[in-house]
């Protein structure tokens, strides 16, 4: 349905905001499917979620003898078989489709008959023991083929007697209580179930207690520990039925939302869902993020400080979403923790191992508990790093939201999303706001007032080029110096300016293949990079070179004029400063850390004079122009600096 290549590279991003319509809950439909195959009566399904492991619970439908017919894109009808399938032997292939498995093995090991249930090598180490030993309880003929304790399984016909109370273990999988809550109607005897352990994943319960009652049968509950399923129960087709779009897949939209600006709306659930991952709205809110809610739909926008606030919760009701928890701590203002979510361990693969392997990837840092994670959001996102998936579509799905840091990301194998939701990459794409290619954040200032530093950092961490203007004029001062010309000759220095064989590499400036990175910031040169910045002619001669950094993954460009003439259209201008008496300070300590002897008297005078200087000079004097954000740094740290920027760049 959707050709995936091996990897997908998804670009540095500005922001999210748009609308989606979500696909139709997994949960619910392959519940739904299996309550139609067993009621009394035909149901039309509407809005039934098109992907892998709804597919296999159709595939497997079918093998029993069970007539689905497609009435369109969004519509289906099942024909009912009252409890008894068609075909008594079957040999079924379930992929990794838990919400299949476990349901169908309990149904098919009460309705009796002969069966084969296997699926990928994943699904053969995922735990079913729990669920096996409570239909031994009633009488069930189900045997291990491989492992004792998971799949594949073989079922047998068997003589059901419910005279016990059930008891199975909830604190594995709520996947066992729902597939026994399903299938027990089907004894047409009363039964109660009683869950050993705490139960985990409610929700989900909810969901199945929920559709059982729409199909009609009214399971009683004490508590989370005992249920009750009434006698002379049966499944009748409600006539219709409508799938909600799934509360899973609306928590990459929503977070994107939280994150990237937003707002962002997901179409498809809302107030009156019955999913339990409708919850992480709630968590979001509580991380800062605005949303909002309506009977069909939910909105999230970023906090109005735009920094989304650490966070430390218990994850338990909502496991799934808690992964997209776990991306959205990178945002966070904090280290975060994410606690009671062991079940991640027994999920698609090692949910808490792979989680934490590839949050480090993109420079968290990460302690990895027996159920819980603590992250610490990078101090700086790595540009480009290559994610891996693990057959695990959450995982691929989660980690696309790393590009809202304005980096690129690699996802490998994203076909893996077809599990559940085959063009998620596409619906991503429609509310990704793109970093364009020619994205530039000018930075202007005074002199020494440390925005090459901040301005360099910030590049680093967007994956940008960078600009140090500054250093333009450093080289047309020294090429100037060395070749005799006087730097306030206009005609001769512009010709240097024009002519200038100079290269940037990392660290290093070359001029004339020369690295002359140190050199560059001598007093010599600083003063006569003065005098030939202030010439117009040698202005004009750098204005193209300059422009011409511009283009690839976008450029930080730093220098006292890179907002106000070089790029006017700068998709963010920072005027970076601080006052005189801090800057003086500075670069006190610049000096001093060199063991150049210096005293902090001369250096103030001589930074207000320049200030003065540069501010009255008849080209690109310095100045704040009226669209750059002020940013003062006295009192400030450059990483809190740094922050400021980044922050500023994702709210645009
Ligand atoms: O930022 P810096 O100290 O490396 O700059 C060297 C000189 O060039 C300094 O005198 C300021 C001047 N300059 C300028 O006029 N315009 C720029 N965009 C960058 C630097």
């Amino acid at each position: 349905m959707n050709a995936y290549p091996p990897f997908l590279d998804l670009p540095a991003l500005a922001g999210a905001r748009g609308s989606v319509q979500l696909p139709g809950s997994k949960s619910i439909s392959n519940r739904t499917l299996l309550l139609a195959a067993l009621a009394e009566g035909d149901t039309e399904i509407h809005d039934l979620l098109d992907s892998d492991d709804v597919q296999r619970m159709l595939d497997a439908l079918s093998r029993l003898g069970v007539t689905v017919d497609a009435q369109g894109a969004q519509r289906i009808r099942v024909q009912g078989c009252g409890g008894r399938f068609p075909n008594r032997e079957a040999d079924l292939f379930l992929g990794n489709a838990g919400t299949a498995f476990r349901p169908l093995t309990a149904a098919l090991a009460v309705a009796g008959g002969r069966y084969r249930l296997s699926g990928v090598p994943r699904m053969h180490e995922r735990p079913i023991g729990d669920l096996v030993d409570g239909l031994r309880q009633i009488g069930a003929d189900v045997r291990y083929l491989g492992q004792e304790g998971f799949p594949p399984l073989q079922l047998g016909p068997a003589d059901i007697t419910v005279r016990e109370p059930i008891r199975v273990r909830g604190d594995v999988s709520s996947q066992f209580l729902t597939a026994l809550l399903m299938a027990l109607p089907l004894t047409g005897r009363g039964a109660v179930i009683e869950v050993v352990g705490e139960l985990i994943s409610r929700p989900y319960v909810e969901i199945t207690l929920n559709l059982m009652r729409r199909f009609g049968v009214d399971v009683g509950r004490e508590g989370w520990t005992r249920f009750v399923v009434p006698a002379g129960a049966g499944y009748r087709s409600p006539g219709h039925i409508h799938v909600e779009g799934d509360a899973s897949s609306a928590s990459y939209f929503l977070a994107a939302g939280a994150i990237g600006g937003g707002p962002v709306r997901v179409l498809g659930v809302g107030k009156a869902s019955i999913q339990g991952d409708v919850k992480f709205a709630d968590a979001l809110a509580q991380l800062g993020a605005r949303v909002a809610t309506g009977d069909n739909w939910i909105e999230a926008r970023a906090p109005r400080s735009g920094r989304l606030r650490a966070f430390d919760l218990d994850l338990n009701h909502i496991p799934d979403a808690a992964m997209t928890l776990a991306v959205t701590a990178l945002f966070a203002d904090g280290p975060c923790r994410l606690r009671n979510i062991a079940s991640w361990r027994v999920k698609e693969t090692d949910r808490l191992a792979a989680m934490a392997a590839e949050l480090r990837k993109v420079g968290a840092v990460v302690e990895e508990g027996m159920d819980y994670l603590r992250i610490a959001p990078p101090a700086a996102f790595v540009p480009g790093a290559a994610i891996d998936t693990y057959d695990d579509h959450r995982i691929a799905m989660c980690f696309a939201l790393v590009a809202l840091a304005g980096v690129p990301v690699r996802i490998n194998d994203p076909g893996c999303v077809a599990k559940t939701f085959p063009d998620f990459f596409a619906r991503f794409a429609q509310i990704s706001v793109a970093a364009a290619a020619d994205t530039v954040i000018a930075i202007d200032g005074p002199s020494a007032s440390g925005k090459g530093t901040v301005a360099r950092e910030v590049a680093r961490r967007l994956g940008f080029a960078f600009l140090d203007s500054g250093a333009l004029y450093r080289l047309v001062a020294l090429k100037a110096l060395r070749s005799g010309v006087d730097p306030t000759d206009d005609a001769r220095a512009s010709a240097l300016a024009r002519a200038l064989e100079c290269a940037f590499e990392d660290e290093r400036i070359l001029l004339d293949g020369e690295d002359v990175s140190g050199v560059l910031r001598t007093e010599q040169v600083s003063a006569a990079a003065s005098r030939v910045a202030a010439l117009p002619s040698v202005r004009h001669a750098l204005l193209e070179r300059q422009r011409a950094f511009r283009g690839g993954a976008g450029l930080v460009a730093d220098g006292r004029d890179m907002g106000s003439v070089v790029f006017p259209d700068a998709a963010l201008k920072v005027y970076l400063t601080a006052t005189p008496e801090e800057r003086a300070a500075r670069r006190y300590k610049q000096l001093m850390g060199k063991g150049i002897d210096a005293t902090l008297g001369p250096l103030l005078q001589d930074i207000n004079e320049r200030d003065a200087r540069d501010a009255a000079r008849a080209v690109a004097p310095l100045r704040r122009c009226d669209d750059a954000k002020l940013l003062d740094t006295t009192g400030l740290t450059v990483e809190q600096a740094v922050q400021q920027v980044l922050d500023w760049y994702r709210q645009r």
